[in-house]
């Protein structure tokens, strides 16, 4: 007899339970039995401009009866449009358009090994961070400095090392001793439980960089887009990376990843020398350019910056009466609840609320809307938040 359980038909990879969503609108989303929930995880930090946006909606439309893929073969109109967007909105770089983050990460540690190798051979070391999450694949996974991804998936690539985040002399020590191609950071650490970068640690990193010719790779694939209040989170510590990786809400929802590098990087670099047949695809760059425009107008980024006070605020004033948290921190609409002890119960109670909420490491709950978010829902999500910590006597 057929099981019942949907989760016999996947390898299990995710732990998930419940009716399957069927519809998103706004703020909320739905299942099949009608449950509405306010989101508060944007799909882990991907709908920007939450669900069923008309602009985004518009343009899946047209560009979707126009042309949905035709490979890297050809330039299509989306792509160029998109590509000269993310180049004249960063440091004027070279762009490489990718599907994922993952695959962001990885085109950023082959650019910088391949610029690299153009000194010494020696030069391939790559330094991330503890706590720091770079995605799934090889190369990526074997930056992401944590146990519990890498764990059973070993050999790990050669010539990657890890430091303390936020500790200069730490991180100096490690990098004295390699011929380094490339430093990659996230500015805030999201997978990692939000920890925020201070801003002598990244000089640090930009100063070191400098001095030894290593690319500095900034990990914007949570963090920016808008997330913390600037376009780019980096806007915000005044300091220039060499390789900026963005992905999660760049695609409106599609499959979307790039990189921008300056050029000096990207000159390494010939044709076939690193590829895809998907990434950058015309459908996913129209919304693409889409939402990177919304994102970008001043108007859009100041409510970000008011929106995420008012929920830092609201949850600093929670944690003044709730001696089960432990810290509230973030930028921007990036917060993260550290609670005293594991919030695994917690989260689901929340849904069975209406209040989606992701977890983190360091036993954090992410709150991080969509950036369309607004005052009512912000006090709704605190109210049912507060509930919660109250039915769990936290
Ligand atoms: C900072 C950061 N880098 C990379 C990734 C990997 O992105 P993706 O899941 O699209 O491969 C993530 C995903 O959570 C991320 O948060």
């Amino acid at each position: 007899m057929a099981s019942t359980d949907p989760n016999d038909v996947f390898v299990p990879t995710f732990s998930r339970s419940g009716s399957p969503l069927v519809r998103g609108e706004g703020m909320y989303l739905f299942d099949a039995d009608g449950k509405r929930y306010l989101d508060f995880g944007s799909g882990i930090a991907v709908n920007a401009l939450g669900h069923g946006h008309p602009a985004i909606v518009a343009a899946l439309r047209e560009q979707g009866s126009l042309l949905i893929h035709s490979s890297n073969l050809y330039f299509t109109q989306p792509q160029l449009e998109l590509a000269t967007a993310l180049s004249a909105k960063t440091f004027g770089g070279k762009v490489f358009l990718c599907n994922s983050g993952t695959e962001a990460i990885e085109a950023a540690i082959k650019f910088s090994r391949k610029w690299a190798a153009q000194t010494s051979k020696e030069k391939y070391h790559i330094l991330s961070f503890f706590r720091g999450f770079h995605g799934r694949t090889y190369g990526a996974l074997a930056a992401t400095a944590q146990e519990q991804f890498q764990e059973g998936f070993g050999p790990m690539l050669a010539g990657f090392h890890y430091a303390a985040f936020n500790d200069s002399a730490a991180t100096k020590a490690i990098l004295d001793k390699h011929d380094y191609a490339a430093i990659i950071v996230e500015p805030v650490q999201g997978e990692g439980g939000v920890n925020p970068a201070s801003r002598e640690f990244l000089q640090f990193l930009r100063d070191y960089a400098n001095e030894k010719n290593i690319a500095l790779v900034f990990d914007e694939i949570q963090c920016g887009m808008g997330r913390t209040g600037t376009l780019w989170c980096c806007e915000q510590y005044g300091i220039v990376p060499d390789i900026l990786a963005a992905a999660k809400p760049l695609g409106g929802g599609l499959p979307l990843g790039a990189v921008v590098c300056k050029d000096h990087i990207a000159r390494a670099i010939s044709p076939g020398n690193h590829g895809t047949t998907f990434g950058g695809n015309p459908l996913a760059c129209a919304l693409g350019c889409v939402v990177l425009n919304i994102i970008s107008q001043p108007v859009f980024l100041s409510a970000v910056v008011n929106n995420g006070a008012a929920l830092k605020n609201g949850l600093a004033a929670l944690a003044a009466s709730h001696a089960g948290i432990k810290e509230v921190r973030g930028r921007g609409l990036l917060v993260g609840v550290e609670m005293n002890k594991d919030p695994k119960e917690l989260i689901p109670l929340c849904k069975e609320k209406g209040l989606l909420l992701i977890k983190a490491e360091q036993n954090t709950v992410r709150f991080m809307p969509p950036l369309i978010v607004e005052e009512k829902n912000i006090k709704a999500a605190l109210a049912m938040f507060e509930q919660v910590l109250v039915q769990c006597k936290l």
